[in-house]
This record gives C-alpha cells, sequence and structure tokens, in this order.
C-alpha cells in the first residue's frame, strides 16, 4: 500500500487527480469506479478543471458507480445516481450510456448484484477505482463484519453509517437502511485503488486499514492485499499513524525512482 501524506484535502486531491488524469492519457477507454461522499468531491472539481482545459476526454470512459441507496428512485434528490449527476457527470463529456450506477430500485435483487458484475467484467473490469472510507472503516457500504470475498449484493448499513449520511437527509428517519453495494471482493478485482481520507473524524479508520490486522470488521484492511493501492490522506487523517515518518521517506525515495523510471511523461 501506498500511503501519501499531503499538507492539505486540496494538495491530496490535486495528486490523486494527476493519477487519474494519467490514467486516461495511458487508455483513453478506461473503465473507472466511482465513490459518492463529501471526500471525493475535490478530486471530482480538479477532473472537471482539467476536462476544462481540454487535458482530459471522457468521451470513452466507462464509469460504475460503488454504491446506490435502496429504494431510492435515480432521481431523488440524495439518490448516488443523482450526487454524481450533479458534482461530476453533467460537468464532463462522459455519455450517460457509459456511467453506471446500481439500480436502487431493482425488483430483482436476488440476481441484481450478479448482474452488476457481469457488466462490470464485460466492460473489461475496473483499472482504477476510487474510494473514501467510512468512520467504521467500510468501503463502499461495506459494513463492519462484510465478507472479504464478498461481490455485489444488498447490504445492511449500520446506525453509525445511518446517522453519518443523515446530513444529506432532511431528517435521520429519511435515510434508508440498506443499500446495494459492490463488495470487497469486487473492489479488491480493481487493477488500481485510489483511496482519499480527510479530516481527525477519519484518523482512526484509516490506522486500521493501514496498520491494523486484516479483518472483515475493518472492510478497508483488505486493500492491505490488493497489490496496487494508493492512499492519499490529509496530515489530520494521517495522525493516528505509527509509521508516518516512514512513509514520508518512502515517498521521497519513490519520486527519485520516478526520475529514472520510464514513469515520467508528463502530466496530461
Ligand atoms: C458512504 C459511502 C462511501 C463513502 C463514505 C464516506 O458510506 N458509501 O463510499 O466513502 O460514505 O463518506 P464521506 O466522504 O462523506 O465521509
Amino acid at each position: 500500500m501506498r500511503v501519501i501524506i499531503c499538507p492539505s484535502a486540496e494538495e491530496a486531491s490535486r495528486q490523486a487527480a494527476n493519477m487519474v488524469a494519467k490514467q486516461l492519457q495511458k487508455k483513453a477507454n478506461s473503465v473507472l469506479g466511482l465513490a459518492t461522499g463529501d471526500t471525493p468531491k475535490k478530486l471530482y472539481k480538479q477532473l472537471i478543471e482539467k476536462y476544462r482545459e481540454n487535458k482530459i476526454d471522457f468521451s470513452e470512459v466507462t464509469t460504475f458507480n460503488l454504491d446506490e441507496y435502496f429504494g431510492l428512485r435515480p432521481e431523488h434528490p440524495q439518490s448516488y445516481r443523482s450526487f454524481m449527476q450533479e458534482y461530476f457527470f453533467s460537468q464532463i463529456n462522459i455519455p450517460s450510456s457509459q456511467t453506471f450506477v446500481p439500480n436502487g430500485l431493482t425488483s430483482d435483487v436476488e440476481n441484481y448484484g450478479a448482474k452488476y458484475e457481469a457488466q462490470i467484467d464485460s466492460a473489461g473490469g475496473i483499472d482504477l477505482q476510487i474510494l473514501g472510507i467510512g468512520r467504521d472503516g467500510h468501503i463502499g457500504f461495506n459494513e463492519p463484519g462484510s465478507s472479504l470475498g464478498s461481490l455485489t449484493r444488498v447490504k445492511a448499513l449500520t446506525s453509525e453509517t445511518i446517522s453519518d449520511n443523515a446530513r444529506f437527509f432532511n431528517t435521520k428517519e429519511q435515510v434508508p437502511h440498506l443499500a446495494i453495494t459492490m463488495g470487497v471482493g469486487s473492489i479488491l478485482k480493481a487493477k488500481t485503488c485510489l483511496l482519499l481520507a480527510f479530516g481527525s473524524a477519519k484518523s482512526k479508520a484509516v490506522m486500521e486499514m493501514i496498520e491494523g490486522p486484516i479483518t472483515s470488521q475493518v472492510t478497508a484492511s483488505a486493500l492491505q492485499l490488493h497489490p496496487q493501492t494508493v492512499v492519499f490522506l490529509d496530515e489530520e487523517a494521517a495522525e493516528k499513524l505509527a509509521r508516518k515518518k516512514y512513509y514520508h521517506e518512502a515517498e521521497a525515495a519513490q519520486k527519485q525512482l520516478e526520475i529514472f523510471s520510464s514513469d515520467n511523461t508528463p502530466l496530461p
């Protein structure tokens, strides 16, 4: 796991956006896995800016979102489809037929997950998966106790997640108690994972994800098994890490390596 600690969330989002831009430069028809929440908003803003400056093009990109509330219409203002429209899709040149968000209204609960997995597979699999992290260490909506091999399915939310997400709704009672989410196993299939976490409220989950044991009680810890995961943090999210000094040293060494490697193509 590569851990990049930045002075601010802005800087972390800028560097993460550069990583996404490099992916699109390398492969115009990349498949991106997308996340919702406050955390990736700055990253989406940076990508929109790059698009407006003609530095990146989304016309051939396909996207799959991690999750959606069960029971919400796509047009519902708090649905994750609406979030993606507002903060990203409506401001870039991606055809809507190439954007996939789980259908929160599916009547085929039993088979829907397998169908979503098949759609991802037929697009060639996810090249780059963007992730946030919940305070209880969840990725997607894979709450503590989710199997580390889980695939897309319906999952019950914990009361902590329901309370955290109540800020997007008028009342806590309006927050759905179920969601359709890619599983931990689905996320681990992505070629590269890029996780963002900002603020001290996330510091415990971040510490457990990076330095704790691999456990279904902190589903993000499964990323320790992933061969290509990059974590972008601000100082506050990194404050509980025991090996912070090493992560800074490793980044300095990594920069030297990049100078000598072929991966020093200029940013788009
Ligand atoms: C929800 C989403 C996650 C997200 C998390 C944290 O639970 N399903 O994908 O990472 O919230 O959200 P925020 O970035 O707003 O803290």
